[in-house]
Formats: structure tokens, C-alpha cells, sequence
């Protein structure tokens, strides 16, 4: 059978909110929840483009005699539709979480075999984004698991985006266009610069190499997901959370906040709303950056923007600080070409003769826009 095409007309550009698994876990509740909306209006995030706040895994417990998924009655004792109504009285928009298998990572209920009345239900709560996972899922075949959740909501009559989670095991950039808005490429972030898990977890620069070579894939209404901002969570300093946010940007890539919006540091609330890095994910042509430039721990990225410019990272992955340089030739203009730049940290506007080169400090990203 053929694939239908994903036609629900979001994301257009990489999608924005906060998702509740990287600094909660299994600790969700209603009160929860609803202070994370709260604090995505106070803290100035929602003003920045956050949109959608996403209860991850460990909301729902079983599944009723009609086989109708149950939210925990403890946890969510007001139920699920009054904290959609919640979060979308903020302005904002609501998010849940199931798993293509028959349990979901946290062995609560999966959605297989109940794709359809999932969906029906998650529409009748007021639900717009589903973020759907990839454990037990027994010998499924990827693309169809994820096509049935595809059709059901699509069936469902509620727009809602589709946020598939395989991790990147069987190559979603090569088939889920056609099915989600955003595909996991790589095994799960854990809140590190450097590093990885034997479970399969990866620090940050480990899940940037496996994002590069994949630029191809990404664009309006389907992208993909280098994973959830462990910015604020404690395991990476202030230069290391900015080279995150940097060349999370640079990718294109969604923008789900993972940490504790509500007690957050103003450093980190400066990093999460910096409205020109921000301009830079949303760009209107949806492109993805790429490495152009790498010369042991010293690499440039470059992602084409919109109006003929280029945002550019300078990054220094080694222990001390390095002066890094980017020419034009590097990022697709003539050497003669009179450009402005401007550094989208510090505000400081500057012009290059045909190259620019910053001192970047260990761990960090110099970021900059760079206009003909
Ligand atoms: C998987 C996903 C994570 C998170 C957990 C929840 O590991 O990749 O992002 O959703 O499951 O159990």
C-alpha cells in the first residue's frame, strides 16, 4: 500500500515548547504541568515562540474494560482535558505522550492496537502534539507502526503534530517525511557535553556528529529532532548550555526546553529567549546547517537563511581557547564579497574581508550572522 503523504500543515518551522522527561522523568503530575505552562509565560519563553508544553511518559496507567487509555488517577485527578483547557487558556498548546509498541519505555500502556481510539481521544481532550516512542515494540515494522498513528490522527479531526521517536534505528530521515513533523535521529541526550552511555544515551557533541550529513532530510513541516535542550539542567556550564542552544539552532532543529522553567537563573533564561539565535532556527527556508569546516577540535557550521545571509558557529570542541576563522569560501560566497557580521551573543556588529575569525573559549560557540 502506498504512503499518504502528511498533510496536517504544522510545523512549518521546528516546532517550540517544553517536554517534561529530561528534568522529571516518571514525576508528572497536573500541578506540575501547570506550573510549566505558567512559568513559560512569566519567564518570557512563550513571547519568544515556546508553544507547546508536552507531559511526557508516566501519565497514564491502564487501559478501562472499553479499553480507553486511563490517565493516573492520582497524579491527574482533574484529568486530562481540564489541564489542556489549562495550558490553552495560557495561550499555549498541549502535548502528550504514547509509544508505538505495546508499552511505552516506562512499561505503561502503548498505543498498538489502539492507534484509532488513541487518537480519538487525544482529539476530544484538546491534545496538539504527540510524541510517540519506540519501546516493546516486538518485531513492528517502523514505518507502518508509525503510518497507522499517522492516519489515525489525521482521522482524528484535531491538527495535531507528530513527533516520532525511533531514536534514528531504522533511518527515519529516509521515510518519515510522509509520516511525522519531526523524527528522532539519535539515541536519547543526557546532560553532558561529551560522552556516552552504554544504554545508548549521548552527550551533546556526540549527538551533533550524528546529525551532520543529514541536512537533506529536514525542511518545512518535517525535521529532524537532535533531541530535547538539556540547558538548564545542571551537567553542562553556561559556555558549554550556550554551544548547545548555538548549534541547536544551527540545525534547524526543534526547540523543546527540558528544564525546571519555574526556578530558572536569569543566564539561563537569557539563553533559551535570545531572539536572534531563535530567528535563526525558525528561519523561513528550513534549512538545516552543515559542517563546512573542521580542523581537529575546531569546526565552522553554517546554515543558509532566508534572506541571502548565513548564520555561522564557530565551535571549539578542545580544552583551551582558540582563535577559529571562517572564510566566504567556506559558506558558499565569493572571497571579494562585502559582508556584514554580526555576533548574535554579544550584539557586537562587525564587517569581514573575505573571512572573520573570533577567539572562541574551550567548550564554547561563537555565533554569527553574516549578511552580503
Ligand atoms: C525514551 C525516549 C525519551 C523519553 C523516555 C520516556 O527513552 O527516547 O525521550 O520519552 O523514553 O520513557
Amino acid at each position: 500500500m502506498p504512503a499518504f503523504a502528511l498533510e496536517n500543515g504544522l510545523a512549518k518551522t521546528p516546532p517550540m515548547g517544553w517536554n517534561s522527561w529530561n528534568k522529571f522523568g516518571c514525576n508528572v503530575d497536573e500541578k506540575l504541568i501547570r506550573g510549566a505552562a505558567d512559568a513559560m509565560v512569566s519567564s518570557g519563553l512563550k513571547d519568544a515562540g515556546y508553544q507547546y508544553v508536552v507531559i511526557d511518559d508516566c501519565w497514564q496507567v491502564g487501559r478501562d474494560k472499553e479499553g480507553n487509555i486511563v490517565p493516573d488517577p492520582q497524579k491527574f485527578a482533574g484529568g486530562i482535558k481540564a489541564l489542556a483547557d489549562y495550558v490553552h487558556s495560557k495561550g499555549l498548546k498541549f502535548g502528550i505522550y504514547s509509544d508505538a509498541g505495546t508499552g511505552t519505555c516506562q512499561n505503561r500502556p502503548g498505543s498498538r492496537g489502539y492507534e484509532f481510539q488513541d487518537a480519538r481521544q487525544y482529539a476530544a481532550w484538546g491534545v496538539d502534539y504527540l510524541k510517540y516512542d519506540w519501546c516493546n515494540h516486538s518485531t513492528q515494522n517502523s514505518e507502518a507502526s508509525y503510518s497507522i498513528m499517522r492516519d489515525a490522527l489525521a482521522k482524528s479531526g484535531r491538527p495535531i503534530a507528530f513527533s516520532l521517536c525511533e531514536w534514528g534505528s531504522t533511518k527515519p530521515w529516509l521515510w518519515a517525511k510522509d509520516v511525522g513533523n519531526l523524527w528522532r535521529a539519535t539515541g536519547d541526550i543526557v546532560d553532558k557535553w561529551s560522552g556516552s552511555e552504554k544504554w545508548g544515551g549521548l552527550g551533546v557533541v556526540e549527538i551533533l556528529d550524528q546529525l551532520n550529513g543529514l541536512e537533506s532530510y529536514a525542511g518545512p513541516g518535517h525535521w529532524n529532532d537532535p533531541d530535547m535542550l538539556e540547558v538548564g539542567n545542571g551537567g553542562l556550564n553556561e559556555i558549554e548550555a550556550r554551544a548547545h542552544f548555538s548549534l541547536w539552532c544551527i540545525l534547524a532543529a526543534p526547540l523543546m526546553a527540558g528544564n525546571d522553567l519555574s526556578s530558572m537563573k536569569p543566564e539561563i533564561r537569557n539563553i533559551l529567549t535570545n531572539k536572534d539565535l531563535i530567528a535563526v532556527d525558525q528561519d523561513a527556508l528550513g534549512m538545516q546547517g552543515r559542517r563546512v569546516k573542521k580542523t581537529g577540535d575546531f569546526e565552522v557550521w553554517s546554515k543558509q537563511l532566508s534572506d541571502g545571509g548565513r548564520a555561522v558557529a564557530l565551535l571549539n570542541r578542545g580544552k583551551a581557547e582558540q582563535q577559529i576563522s571562517v572564510g566566504w569560501v567556506d559558506i558558499g560566497y565569493p572571497e571579494s564579497l562585502k559582508a556584514s557580521v554580526r555576533d548574535l551573543w554579544t550584539g557586537k556588529s562587525s564587517s569581514g574581508n573575505g573571512n572573520y575569525s573570533a577567539a572562541v573559549p574551550s567548550h564554547g560557540a561563537v555565533v554569527l550572522r553574516i549578511n552580503p
